[in-house]
């Protein structure tokens, strides 16, 4: 089933440079990208985007990465767009990331991890209209 997922290149890996490595691991993994930007997000947008973590002990320490500088956030599309994008993520934490994942490979810790992915299709539909508007997907 051709399935969408919404990604974000995270501020760590934008600050290093690492956007263009990580953007060819994606495309080379299959995945056809239908909208992408770049976006700085203020608190706000932040707290709203990641509310199902409200509460968590991370919360605020995961608000304060994101808003920390400039993210490229994607909607990405393939057959099992969601899990297999997670696959290529690796684990939260870069130290039980598979080898060839994308946390292995540019994650720095649990924080500034690299790379966001939605974690459900119901999620997916979400986040990709959280960012993009009709108008902005080719
Ligand atoms: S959970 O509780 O199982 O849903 O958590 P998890 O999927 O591992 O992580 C949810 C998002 O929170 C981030 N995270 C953290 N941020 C900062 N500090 C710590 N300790 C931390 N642990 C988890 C994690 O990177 C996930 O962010 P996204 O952007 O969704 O990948």
């Amino acid at each position: 089933m051709i399935q969408q997922t919404l990604a974000i290149i995270k501020p760590d890996s934008v600050r290093n440079n690492y956007a263009g490595k990580i953007l060819s691991l994606i495309v080379d993994h299959g995945f056809s990208i239908k909208a992408i930007k770049g976006v700085h997000m203020d608190t706000r947008d932040a707290q709203r985007f990641y509310g199902i973590h409200t509460g968590k002990p991370f919360f605020d320490k995961l608000v304060d990465f994101i808003t920390s500088g400039p993210c490229i956030a994607m909607i990405l599309e393939k057959e099992n767009a969601v899990d297999d994008f997670r696959k290529l993520m690796g684990a939260t934490d870069p130290n039980e990331a598979e080898g060839g994942t994308i946390r292995s490979l540019f994650a720095e810790n649990k924080t500034a991890n690299a790379i966001h992915g939605s974690d459900s299709s119901d999620n997916a539909f979400i986040e990709c209209n959280f960012f993009f508007s009709i108008q902005e997907r080719f």
